[in-house]
């Protein structure tokens, strides 16, 4: 509509359109349909063309509110429950802080407010279609999701964090969701018994592993008629200093400034153009860690065997193939203040054949002669220049775990090891979870079987300090 209205303006007040667009850094077409928006928004406030929660709609705009989130830009996606009544407040409480909001809206959220009241205190209209010609031509829902500091979930509804968990994207919000690279808050709002759910805790287990922040919910009661438990959404106040946490952070992140060097994975050893010695290492370890690191704020590198685990956001990956092709990617990703090495590198290559070994009728096997690899971790462990102040090594054992991980220690030369029972019921080697200790000169921490998720946050946490401790 906003470039059927500019092209029939006459040319004066269409060069002053240009002047003012260009000064606020929009499209003319955009220029048009803020003015429009605002206009509606004023005739909304005052007029009762629009309901808005008394709250937002009586306060006056933030006289002494600190701008803590001036430019950055945030997008909002609202769900469909009741509580996307409050979302309404936090469009305003986040645009009184300074942020540029855009706003899309499920089909179920538009049940519960309309997006004319959400476009009208955004200051933009609100995205709602994935097949809409119009949007797809004029923003795209990769540009929505890319073109954001931050995405915020308000509220979250179960239905949507069960999409988010299985990379299911049947509408805008969630083609926006497996779209983006930049982070991702859910305020999640629903039933306590939703709330409680086995399905729901794998839900958010999943995706606090694929890096996602939560705020609340809060206990309280319910909107259905007699209801209490966990489960309200998070007050818009609670929601926006979680954002502001977020995009600035009070403290630094506690690994920023630093670089970690990571393996993962397991390496392939090449016999001939088609066949390899391989182990059982899925790299879901390895990978958790790198995208802790990350989170965490360090530079990461992930120098990674052949996995197929999805290369976790924010890390710098190397792909190599066999243990040799591995230290030269740990030598050039020198130096790192930290080095973990979780890849299961095969102990023995042979040399590979540059033809594929054909088998003779009636001739024997062929006989391969193994070759001992590079111990990489005990390469970097040993350098004595630029070697990184932290070395963390895994040991896989199947018996006497802590004793054979101890002897593991000193003979590798590294700082720490984090002993894996792979023996453990369930199967370490390609599972989800993890039963480790960590060995360090301090002594041995057991850690309770967790996600191996959980495992590297506890092993960044442990970093972190130890670096700090180091200072
Ligand atoms: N490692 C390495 N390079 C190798 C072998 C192992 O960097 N060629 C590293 C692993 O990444 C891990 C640690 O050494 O951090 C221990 O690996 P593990 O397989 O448990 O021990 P091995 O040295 O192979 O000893 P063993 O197989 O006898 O237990």
């Amino acid at each position: 509509m906003a470039s059927l209205i500019t092209r029939k303006l006459d040319e004066a007040v269409k060069a002053r359109l240009r002047v003012r667009a260009a000064q606020r850094g929009h499209s003319l077409e955009e220029e048009a349909r803020r003015i429009l928006t605002e206009a509606v928004a004023d005739e909304a406030d005052t007029a009762s063309g629009v309901t808005l929660p008394e709250d937002v709609a009586g306060e006056s705009t933030g006289t002494s509110i600190a701008p803590t989130l001036k430019a950055r830009r945030v997008l909002l996606v609202i769900g469909g429950g009741i509580a996307a009544y409050k979302s309404l407040d936090l469009i305003r409480r986040l645009k009184e802080r300074g942020a540029a909001v855009r706003v899309v809206m499920t089909e179920a959220a538009q049940q519960f407010v309309t997006p004319l009241a959400a476009g009208a205190l955004a200051g933009q209209r609100p995205f709602t279609d994935l097949f809409s010609h119009a949007d797809e031509f004029d923003i795209g829902h990769i540009r929505l999701a890319r073109e954001t500091d931050l995405i915020v979930i308000a509220p979250a509804t179960a239905d949507l964090m069960a999409k988010v968990a299985h990379g299911l994207a049947p509408d805008l919000a969630g083609a926006v969701l497996l779209a983006t690279d930049k982070p991702v808050l859910m305020a999640p709002a629903m039933n306590p018994h939703m709330w409680a759910h086995a399905a729901t805790r794998r839900n958010i287990e999943t995706l606090r592993g694929d890096g996602v922040a939560f705020v609340g919910p809060n206990s309280g009661e319910m909107a259905e008629r007699g209801e209490t438990g966990r489960g309200r959404m998070a007050e818009p106040l609670e929601i926006v200093a979680a954002v502001e946490a977020l995009l600035a952070p009070l403290r630094p992140l506690p690994l920023q400034g630093r670089r970690v060097l990571i393996t993962s994975g397991p390496t392939h050893e090449p016999i001939d153009p088609v066949r390899y010695i391989a182990n059982r290492s899925s790299g879901k370890q390895g990978h958790a860690i790198a995208a802790a690191a990350a989170a965490a704020g360090a530079e990461v590198t992930l120098v990674s065997g052949p996995v197929t685990v999805a290369d976790p956001p924010g890390v710098n990956v190397v792909k190599v193939e066999s243990a040799r092709e591995m230290l030269a990617a740990v030598q050039s990703a020198l130096p790192a203040d930290v080095a973990v090495f979780a890849a299961a590198v095969a102990d023995w290559g042979v040399e590979p054949q540059q033809q594929k070994i054909k088998k003779e009728k009636g001739g024997a096997p062929p006989q391969f002669a193994l070759r001992e690899n590079p111990d990489i971790l005990s390469t970097i462990a040993h350098m004595t220049r630029g070697r990184p102040r932290l070395v963390v090594g895994f040991a896989a054992e199947t018996n006497d775990v802590i004793a054979n991980a101890k002897a593991k220690l000193a003979r590798k030369g590294c700082d720490w090891i984090v002993a894996n029972d792979v023996s453990h019921e369930g199967g370490v080697m390609g599972g989800d979870r993890n039963t480790v200790h960590l060995i360090t000169a301090a002594g041995v921490d057991s850690w309770p079987t967790q996600s191996k998720q959980g495992v590297a946050a506890h092993l960044v946490a442990r970093i972190a300090s130890a670096l700090e401790a180091k200072r």
